[in-house]
């Protein structure tokens, strides 16, 4: 027998330090005008030197946890979605389980990029629906300032960082989570990468030389896969929950770019008001982008009980995944 799974607390944090598109100007050859109209990114969330990303997650988690009244106790799985981890191996998401007391919790870090929170909350809660877990903590969490090169316009204006997570538990029968999909397409990988650091590419001095331990995009490229897969998995996660489009509640869409986000709501054609956007002040979080959205929504009223929540993210590997839930937060 399966059970109907859904999101019972969310939290959010991002650090204090604001960089704003005009402190980018001085940095490099860009400007807001550029900025706002080609991304809708006015100012991003940057972690201080001595801030990992695992200080981001246990904040986001401390209040997720307090938002669900749960106790790190009853966590049995912690997923960390990230691509910038404190380190490449121990997992941040043991590092954060051990910080918040969840003695009792299994760990693991999942990569996929943008797409992370999405691919962690439907691993979730496959281990709720079958009851091997009741308790599991997501955490969406970027530091992708630290991989940024800081002289490449093209790229370092985009990025933010910051942490959400969301606790999953059982829920009351025909809530929660109705549909899912994931996909990947690694013929894509190299569009955008981090190709330094790892077992093809060891770190050497060339490899530092030739930056390869920062993030490189192909933009155009990454910007049209986008626009394509955002729709389809829209209309696939809506078709999948046995809903149509009239149906859905709030809309929260992976926070890359403003046009991204406008061209699939107008292939969508779901209300411009039913969508969420915060890119204004966060700026792309990657894996974090979803669930900061997700709760600020929540907690900023924009969420009701019984609403019909789709979330579609994309990114890195190439991936991409959507999700339908009924809202069970009374
Ligand atoms: O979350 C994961 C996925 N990532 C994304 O979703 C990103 C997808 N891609 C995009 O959002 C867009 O492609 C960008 C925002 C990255 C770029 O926008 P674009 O409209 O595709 O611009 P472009 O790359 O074609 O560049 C247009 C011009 C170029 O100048 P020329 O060659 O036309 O003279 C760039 O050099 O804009 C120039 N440019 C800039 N100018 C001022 C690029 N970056 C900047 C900048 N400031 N920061």
């Amino acid at each position: 027998m399966l059970h109907s799974v859904g999101i019972v607390g969310t939290g959010s944090y991002t650090p204090e330090k604001v960089l704003t598109n005009a402190d980018l100007e001085k940095m490099v050859d860009t400007n807001d005008e550029w900025i706002v109209n080609r991304t809708g990114i006015r100012e991003r969330h940057i972690a201080d030197d001595k801030t990992p990303v695992s200080e981001l997650c246990y904040q986001a988690a401390v209040k997720a946890l307090e938002d669900a009244k749960v106790a790190a106790e009853e966590i049995e799985l912690v997923i960390v979605a990230t691509v910038t981890p404190d380190f490449a191996f121990p997992a941040t998401a043991a590092l954060v389980a051990d910080r918040l007391g969840a003695k009792n919790a299994a760990a693991f870090d999942l990569s996929a990029a943008c797409t992370g929170f999405i691919y962690g909350v439907t691993t979730a809660a496959q281990f709720v629906a079958t009851g091997v877990y009741r308790t599991v903590l997501v955490i969406g969490a970027e530091t992708l300032s630290k991989i940024l090169n800081w002289e490449d316009r093209s790229t370092c204006v985009l990025f933010g960082d910051g942490a959400g997570a969301a606790v999953i538990q059982p829920v009351e029968e025909g809530y929660g989570f109705k549909s899912y999909e994931l996909g990947a397409d690694g013929s894509g990988g190299h569009l955008l990468a981090m190709l330094g650091g790892g077992s093809r590419n060891p770190a050497t001095p060339e490899t530092l030389q030739k930056k390869m331990h920062t993030l490189s995009m192909a933009g155009s490229e990454v910007f049209k896969f986008a626009v394509r897969i955002m729709g389809e998995t829209a209309l696939n996660v809506i078709e999948k929950a046995g809903l149509q489009k009239n149906d859905i509640d709030l809309f929260i869409p992976h926070q890359a770019n403003s046009r991204i986000i406008d061209a699939s709501v107008r292939r969508l054609g779901i209300d411009s008001g039913k969508v969420f956007v915060n890119l204004d002040r966060y700026g792309n979080m990657s894996g974090a982008s979803i669930p900061v959205a997700l709760d600020e929504a929540a907690r900023g009223g924009r969420l009701k009980y019984g609403d019909n929540l789709l979330m579609v993210g994309f990114g890195a590997g190439l991936t991409w995944g959507g999700t339908v839930l009924k809202w069970s937060k009374r």
